[in-house]
């Protein structure tokens, strides 16, 4: 089934009052997981709405995405004791490997680097999550490693 598809199944059932779009919105993402930015013109159509003010509402609320979410999330502990023991080198390392920056997407979409601010392991930093997961006195290679677990 076609994103297209899908979106014309929301909006039939439901109607064209403004104060629908919101719900069609919720629908849209619960389905396919985020609002993609080619299905803007027919919302804005459907609900007589220009394509900037349905572009408005999607990002006035943080809750939407207009991208697919990320497979995998990195979060590096940019609190003092990880930064005093090696996050910074960790951070530059993992925004290599990963292709992206801080708050960023690696290429394909597939994995999110996040800070976070201190995971209780100061005394074993540095630290990281990934997709929650806790991990501490992370080096450079055994970065690699969790991530090429991941990658399996
Ligand atoms: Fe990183 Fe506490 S400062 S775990």
């Amino acid at each position: 089934t076609t994103v297209s598809a899908i979106l014309a199944g929301i909006l039939s059932r439901h109607g064209p009052r403004q104060d629908e779009l919101l719900p069609a919105l919720h629908a849209l993402q619960d389905s396919v997981g985020y609002i993609p930015p080619d299905q803007v013109p027919a919302l804005a159509q459907h609900f007589n709405l220009s394509r900037a003010e349905v572009h408005g509402v999607i990002t006035f609320y943080h809750y939407f995405r207009s991208a697919p979410p990320a497979r995998c999330v990195v979060q590096i502990c940019r609190a003092e004791a990880c930064q005093s023991m090696g996050g910074d080198r960790l951070l530059a390392h993992a925004e290599s490997v990963l292709g992206c920056s801080l708050h960023g997407h690696s290429a394909d979409g597939a994995f999110a680097l996040e800070p976070v601010y201190c995971l209780g392991l100061c005394a074993s930093s540095p630290a990281l999550t990934i997709n929650e997961a806790v991990f501490a006195r992370v080096t450079p290679a055994r970065f690699d490693a969790l991530i090429a677990d991941v990658n399996q």
